[in-house]
């Protein structure tokens, strides 16, 4: 069982003002922040992050709209985080994510879907580490 996650609140949200409404529902939910970092990816770190998905007819559009604005990166703390936090986020696609859930109430669409949840163990370590040293994790 893990117990780390990686999350992003993604450009639309941030857009949206809802930075502080979502981090309500993180803390809510029991997860405590191990690093969080306010920050605007590129397209090329975009394109890095999202590697895994490139052969993806989405990925240019991906990756153009993670660059579109701000992001909020967090490592996030609890027992069975990754599992725990995809159920809080709610389905990729906001049409069909539960009541109740992050992108039921803040998402427009599967492209701008409000949040990231890292999807395993093993990319949450990744993903956490491709945005925070060692010394910014508390
Ligand atoms: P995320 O959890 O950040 O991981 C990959 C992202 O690709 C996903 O959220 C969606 O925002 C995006 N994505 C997945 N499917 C599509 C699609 N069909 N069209 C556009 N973007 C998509």
């Amino acid at each position: 069982m893990s117990n780390r996650t990686f999350t992003m609140i993604k450009p639309d949200a941030v857009r949206a003002g809802n930075i502080g409404n979502i981090l309500q529902m993180i803390n809510a939910a029991g997860f405590r922040i191990v690093a969080m970092k306010y920050t605007h990816l590129t397209m090329t770190s975009a394109g890095k992050f999202y590697e895994i998905h490139k052969e993806r007819p989405f990925y240019g559009e991906l990756c153009e709209f993670m660059s579109s604005g701000p992001i909020v990166a967090a490592i996030l703390e609890k027992d069975n985080a990754v599992a725990d936090f995809r159920t809080l986020i709610g389905a990729t696609n906001p049409a069909n994510a539960a009541e109740g859930t992050i992108r039921k109430k803040y998402a427009a669409s599967v492209g701008e879907n409000a949040v990231h949840g890292s999807d395993s163990d093993e990319n949450a370590a990744i993903e956490g580490n491709f945005f925070f040293s060692e010394l910014e994790r508390f």
